[in-house]
């Protein structure tokens, strides 16, 4: 059994955290350039119904999972999967993927993250001003190249943050930076939410109404509801956005006690994210940009700036537009709301990390910690040196997407069929403070891991273009010049440098559990496993 009993402090505290753990950045980044790619309105459907057939269930399915496994003394997937697969050895393997994704997207994200602490400093310092929005996106490149080398002391204090909030512990550290930043977070979303959809044609420089950006949104269309790609990037987004098929869901909710409520837990977390992101996250960005610059403009700024960097690279021009005080407000509301995005769901990231470390090896709290801050500066470091050769972009790919996929197909087929349906029922029902409609019994059992085999498949094609840089390959086919031709060549070879070492990172993790069954053995602490 695990030395450490740790737990939450308060109900409210758990589902903010949780909650905090979905909402991140990629409800205010990612989610809108995610529609913007995939036709707007066409994305809509596709990703609700994936929220409803994917995400619900396995928010259902990780929380129970997480209270099943925190109640036998495992706090990371490793051994919450092992402990749910008696005399299965290969699970505690598949529970690599849940200390691995936290790890390698936290090594990203945490510099994503770090950036929104070097804007809110420029926008009050107002190194904007003045700028037209040429030079703001020019700014956003210097940035990420070392034009000052500020992004690497930001990123490296985020890290330090990060670290010393998790020495805190649960409800000394995560849980106390949740109560606080998550109704921040809700409050600056609302007010530039509703400067967003007010914005109006021929105020404050603007050229089109705010609602018309929502109304590319919103309105349904139909005519691309059947393009896989479209499928692939909703279901992609449902995972990133609710932390589903990471492992973080799981960590947290083995802090609960046995009999404590996980299916309105679950629910409330979870709807929380959706109110956030779809309510928000798409009238904050997409509407703005869109009454500068139309529908047009945007999607070609979309097309620029790539996944996360419009609201980086064209925001803090836009509030310029806004006189020079608004343009500090709204600078400082806007980072600052990503920044408590940001920091809620990485400090959910170190927590899987710091369960394996202190169960298996039995490290305290704080060592452990730094052991995370370390882990991800060292692979970090290339995402921050390398950045403009796309190795970022490799690890939100394998990490970020694919991994998640890998991940949640292989749980749900251990909840649902090996560890059993009725069993698993029971999970997310007892001590429940609503009831669970029976439906999701069924769609647990059928749907949900045929939704995602099927999108597992149909991402292999895509994976092996991966793979072989088919993309790259592509653009040094056209390319002309010779330099870019280089800078090319380049990329191939950091990202697939990238790739051997998040290989490297899991293969080592897996090490680690090994080590650490082969230590429970030695101990006589069995594994469920085994008895
Ligand atoms: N769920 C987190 C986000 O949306 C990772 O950013």
């Amino acid at each position: 059994m695990s030395k450490h009993n740790e737990s939450w402090g308060s109900r409210v505290g758990l589902v903010l955290a949780m909650a905090g753990n979905a909402v991140g950045l990629g409800n205010f980044l990612r989610f809108p350039v995610q529609a913007v790619q995939n036709g707007g309105g066409a994305f809509i459907i596709p990703y609700l119904v994936c929220f409803l057939l994917m995400g619900i269930p396995l928010l259902y399915v990780e929380w129970s999972m997480g209270r099943f496994g925190g109640g036998r003394g495992h706090h990371s997937t490793p051994f919450i999967l092992d402990s749910m697969a008696p005399k299965q050895f290969l699970w505690k393997y598949i529970g690599v993927f849940g200390i691995f994704t936290n790890v390698a997207v936290a090594a990203y994200y945490c510099y994503l993250e770090s950036w929104t602490l070097g804007y809110i400093w420029h926008s009050i310092s107002g190194t904007f001003k003045g700028m037209d929005s040429a030079q703001v996106a020019d700014f956003f490149s210097g940035y990420t190249a070392f034009d000052d080398y500020s992004n690497v002391a930001f990123w490296v204090f985020c890290l330090a943050l990060n670290t010393y909030i998790l020495s805190r512990g649960l409800s000394g550290g995560v849980e106390k930076v949740a109560k606080v930043g998550m109704p921040l977070l809700i409050a600056f979303g609302v007010l530039l939410a509703i400067r967003g959809i007010t914005l109006k044609s021929g105020n404050a420089g603007a050229v089109y109404d705010g609602t018309e950006g929502l109304n590319y949104l919103w309105t349904p269309d139909f005519s691309s509801i059947w393009t896989p790609k479209v499928w692939l990037a909703a279901a992609g987004q449902i995972f990133f956005t609710l932390s589903v098929g990471m492992g973080s869901i799981q960590c947290y909710a083995s802090y609960l006690r046995k009999r404590d409520d996980v299916a309105l837990n679950a629910m409330s977390a979870g709807w929380m994210n959706e109110f956030v992101e779809v309510v928000l996250g798409a009238a904050i960005v997409i509407p703005i940009t869109v009454g500068y610059f139309g529908i047009d403009g945007m999607k070609d700024l979309v097309q620029q700036a790539g996944g996360l960097g419009l609201g980086f690279r064209t925001l803090p021009y836009l509030f310029q537009q806004w006189g020079p005080v608004l343009a500090v407000v709204a600078g400082v509301l806007w980072f600052g709301l990503l920044f408590f995005a940001g920091i809620t769901s990485s400090l959910a990231m170190g927590t899987p990390v710091l369960g394996f470390l202190r169960d298996e090896f039995g490290w305290k709290r704080t060592s452990a910690a730094w052991a995370f801050g370390a882990i991800v500066f060292i692979l970090g470091l290339p995402t921050v040196l390398f950045f403009k050769y796309g190795v970022f972009d490799e690890y939100d790919y394998w990490a970020g997407t694919v991994s998640l996929v890998v991940f949640a197909m292989f749980e749900i087929i251990l909840f649902a069929w090996v560890f059993g349906i009725d069993k698993g029922w029971e999970e997310i029902t007892r001590g429940a403070d609503m009831t669970v409609p029976i439906i999701f019994k069924y769609i647990i059992k059928f749907v949900t891991p045929a939704i995602l085999i099927f999108v597992f498949v149909g991402s292999l094609p895509g994976i092996w273009d991966a793979i072989t840089n088919k993309a790259i390959y592509e653009q040094i086919g056209k390319a002309t010049d010779g330099a870019v031709i280089e800078e090319l060549k380049r990329k191939i070879f950091f990202v697939n440098i990238s790739r051997i070492l998040l290989v490297a990172v899991w293969g080592f993790i897996a090490f680690l559990v090994y080590k650490a069954y082969a230590k429970r053995r030695r101990e006589g602490r069995f594994t469920t496993s085994e008895i």
